[in-house]
């Protein structure tokens, strides 16, 4: 499928909301990862450019080629990387958190992590519940001044937010009680 034949409607509906850049560098203060990064929802590389201002090799996909990453359109929840050593960072469509955290921990190797920038009450939630009984994030960071999230990359239309957001990191096989940060 051409990437260019996606309707403004259908981007829409794909749940695009460009993340402020600053939530990357306020998490990337606090944790370390390794020199490859999987953004698997990198719209127009919010993060993704800030990662590789910081020295990153980083792998830029997305479900719509919105002319940054990988012009070939890869589905997160369907495909992988071949032989992946890297971590994980994206923020996600929010209506498919969860399927997101899930397959980005099934397509990394033991110890690596997944960095996720979602709303506040991730941390709610029945069936998220029982995920997280499962599999603890290492360290929450708490946004405590709000970051914006513009949909459709316009930052000009969104200057304040409403939202709480925060990064959930998981380190793959981490067993133990979750760490609550708080940054910016
Ligand atoms: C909330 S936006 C975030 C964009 C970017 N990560 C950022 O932080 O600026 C979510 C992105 O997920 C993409 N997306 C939605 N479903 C997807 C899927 N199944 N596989 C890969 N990307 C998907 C959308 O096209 C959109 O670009």
């Amino acid at each position: 499928m051409g990437a260019s034949n996606h309707t403004d409607k259908e981007r829409q509906q794909h749940d695009y909301y460009a993340t402020e850049p600053k939530a990357m560098e306020l998490l990337l203060a606090e944790e370390q990862f390794s020199p490859v990064i999987w953004e698997c929802a990198c719209g127009e590389g919010h993060l993704s450019k800030v990662l590789e201002q910081h020295g990153f090799e980083v792998v830029s996909t997305d479900l719509i080629y919105r002319g940054f990453g990988d012009p070939e359109p890869l589905d997160f929840l369907k495909e992988s990387l071949e032989d992946f050593e890297g971590d994980i960072i994206t923020n996600p469509p929010y209506k498919y958190a969860l399927e997101f955290v899930e397959q980005a921990l099934n397509s990394v190797q033991p110890g690596r992590k997944v960095a996720m920038f979602l709303k506040l009450q991730f941390l709610e939630g029945k069936s998220r519940k029982q995920f997280f009984l499962h599999n603890p994030p290492k360290v929450v960071y708490v946004s405590s001044s709000r970051l914006i999230c513009a949909m459709n990359g316009e930052f000009s239309k969104y200057p304040s937010s409403a939202v709480a957001y925060a990064w959930f990191v998981w380190e793959k096989g981490f067993q133990g009680d979750p760490i609550i940060k708080w940054i910016n």
